[in-house]
């Protein structure tokens, strides 16, 4: 396979990876329990899912560029399944007119009738227009939760940050440090608890839905459109692996400072809500009349 033979090899050590590192060997009952705990690499810890041709290494193998054009999109996948932890890439979007491109990140289960899964979908747009982020949230096999923020920065300028964030209190979706979607688990909500996830990525076109609701179609004369990234880490208990490890209260992202939102976080995300926010689910009364139980939990 192509990419399998090139170099990824940005690495980055923080104060905090080294430290889960350490936490990753031994729990406090002496008990190994490994933590995902190093920056993940596309060759080591991605696969090629749709058209190896359409995913190219650059920068010297320190980022890949996803294709699309009319013959193809492409994806990629992790190679492992996680459960908790966080996942974030930074991605660098179709510029332009990038109206009918979807980009992707998401987490997956994989299961299909009990499907969990966490997305990030980009909805590109007429140049000058801006990105829509879309988010949804499958729990135990039901979705239908969509929200959507445009994007107060051009996705496509620059590489940003895009993370999702799973501990058993919350799903948190973050643009850089903002977060822009909480999921908190009630208890009486299906909350994705037993299912580890994979990490997917696809650039595909979908002109029939994505922009203005299907109005806008994909300008081929654009074409190919690119997107980039780098960066990949994944910090998380893999699966299969040690059983405890998903359970152990010192993963860093299950400590007290994770539980809920900061009170900076918590400012940052209702400006998103307030000024950005152009979709929610929880006030579509077409769609339910009621609002489901999970919109009722507030911040
Ligand atoms: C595209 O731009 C239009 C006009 O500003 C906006 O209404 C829409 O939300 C944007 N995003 C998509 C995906 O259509």
């Amino acid at each position: 396979m192509m990419i399998a033979t090139l170099g990824f090899s940005h690495w980055k050590t923080t104060a905090r990876k080294a430290r889960n590192e350490i936490k990753g060997l031994l729990d406090e009952n002496g008990v190994w329990c490994e933590v995902f705990g190093r920056p993940a690499t596309f060759v080591q810890d991605f696969r090629v899912t749709w058209s190896e041709t359409h995913i190219r290494p650059i920068e010297g193998g320190r980022a890949i560029q996803l294709v699309l054009d009319q013959n193809s999109g492409c994806g990629f996948a992790s190679k492992r399944q996680y459960l908790f932890g966080r996942v974030s890439m930074k991605i660098k979007l179709v510029p332009g007119d990038s109206a009918g491109t979807v980009t992707a990140f998401y987490m997956n289960s994989d299961t299909d009738t009990v499907r969990d899964e966490l997305d990030f979908e980009f909805l590109g747009n007429r140049t000058g227009q801006p990105y829509t982020v879309q988010t949804n949230i499958f729990a135990h096999g039901k979705g239908d939760r969509e929200q959507r923020v445009n994007l107060w920065f051009d996705p496509a300028a620059d590489f940003h940050t895009y993370s999702i964030f799973w501990n058993h209190h919350h799903i948190v979706f973050y643009v850089d440090d903002m977060p822009i979607r909480v999921y908190k688990n009630s208890g009486r909500v299906p909350y994705p608890t037993s299912q580890p996830m994979g990490v997917y990525s696809t650039l595909w076109e979908a002109d029939d839905w994505a922009t203005r609701g299907g109005l806008e179609k994909i300008d081929w004369s654009k074409a190919p459109f690119y997107a980039y990234y780098k960066d990949f880490d994944i910090e998380g208990c893999t699966v299969p692996g040690p059983a405890n490890c998903a359970t152990n209260p010192s993963n860093w992202w299950e400590t007290t400072n994770y539980q809920a939102l900061s009170a900076v976080e918590a400012r940052k995300y209702r400006w998103v809500r307030l000024n950005h926010m152009i979709y929610d689910y929880c006030t579509d009364k077409s769609r339910y009349p009621v609002a489901p139980p999970e919109c009722m939990a507030g911040i």
